[in-house]
């Protein structure tokens, strides 16, 4: 009996200490191919994380979609299924924190200086405030590009896109600027484009040439319009409780890897997409066709106007806000 006793002990002293060495694990999904901006990022993040905790926190990346797809991989963070994501700013809208969406606006950022002042400064920080009432943290900001447009034409006016098929992400600012275009939007998953570009379930699409190469886009795209009339980035979020329950040593030790994969990621991303072009135009698949200023004038003109379509949506206070502070 007494035998029994101890053993019994044993073992639980034996699966107590199992179970305090057992890592924490953090479940990173994301929809990118691992060699993109998104994608080297989280790499970078969970050496970074590993090394710091010394293996008390085990990070596994699940890109490509392999895990969920765009609108599944937030309800899974907001369940606890995975704890870690970084969604484009386009993706927030479902969710019920449609400011997001400004981001989305066209010509909103000037130059990457324009954005930085923005996610840097007051309003960035402000808007991942507002996730905390959905249960998410955010954590940071991540970059990737701006945008060019493809389609199996050319497209060098506004013009151009009466009619077709545009695949666009679950954003209502980039269902109104296809629709200003004369475009008819469609929403789809990211992991659905290749097939539906190719099957021809839409004429075309819009994304940074990172995105565009990685998913093959540019093999079933005769066309590519470097028009950079939008900007594509991202806010990495983790689940709120599972970050707020976490010793506070490794919290700190994993906002200190996230700063530096932050730091690693705004260096590389510029430089990816222009390596991405390249590769695109390397492969001969596709015709590139950059808009002369004219041209650049004309898809201004008719675009702009989306900025003051979509205050009832966004605001009209955040969106003059982000208009001063990019102008700085
Ligand atoms: C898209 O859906 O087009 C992009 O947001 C994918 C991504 O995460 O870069």
């Amino acid at each position: 009996m007494k035998l029994k006793a101890t053993l019994a002990a044993l073992c639980a002293v034996a699966s107590f200490s199992a179970f305090a060495q057992a890592p924490i694990v953090i479940k990173f999904s994301h929809v990118v191919a691992t060699d993109t901006p998104k994608g080297q990022a989280a790499e970078r993040f969970k050496q970074l994380a590993e090394k710091a905790t010394n293996g008390r926190v085990k990070v596994e990346l699940y890109p490509n979609s392999q895990l969920y797809k765009d609108k599944e991989e937030l309800e899974a963070l907001q369940l606890g299924a995975v704890q870690m994501l970084a969604p484009s700013l386009a993706k927030f809208g479902p969710l019920g924190v449609k400011e997001f969406e400004a981001f989305d606006l066209p010509y909103i950022f000037p130059t990457k200086t324009a954005l930085y002042n923005v996610t840097e400064g007051p309003i960035g920080k402000g808007l991942l405030k507002k996730l905390e009432s959905k249960g998410i943290t955010g954590l940071a900001y991540w970059d990737n590009g701006f945008k060019v447009m493809s389609a199996n034409k050319p497209l060098r006016t506004p013009a151009d896109f009466k009619g077709l098929k545009m695949r666009i992400q679950s954003s209502k600012v980039l269902d109104a600027q296809m629709r200003t275009l004369g475009a008819n939007p469609q929403v789809l998953a990211f992991s659905e484009v290749y097939q539906a570009l190719q099957t021809g379930v839409v004429d075309g699409t819009e994304n940074p040439p990172s995105n565009m190469y990685t998913q093959k886009m540019h093999e079933v795209q005769k066309h590519v319009t470097v028009s950079n009339h939008g900007y594509l980035g991202y806010a990495v979020i983790v689940n709120k409780k599972f970050w707020d329950g976490l010793p506070a040593d490794i919290r700190t030790s994993l906002e200190t890897a996230m700063r530096d994969a932050t730091t690693f990621e705004k260096a590389i991303a510029q430089r990816d997409n222009d390596l991405a072009m390249e590769a695109i135009k390397k492969a001969g698949k596709t015709e590139i066709y950059t808009l002369s200023a004219k041209e650049q004038a004309e898809w201004r003109k008719v675009l702009l106007p989306v900025q003051k379509d979509m205050e009832g949506r966004i605001g009209k206070d955040l969106i003059q806000a982000i208009n001063k502070e990019a102008a700085k």
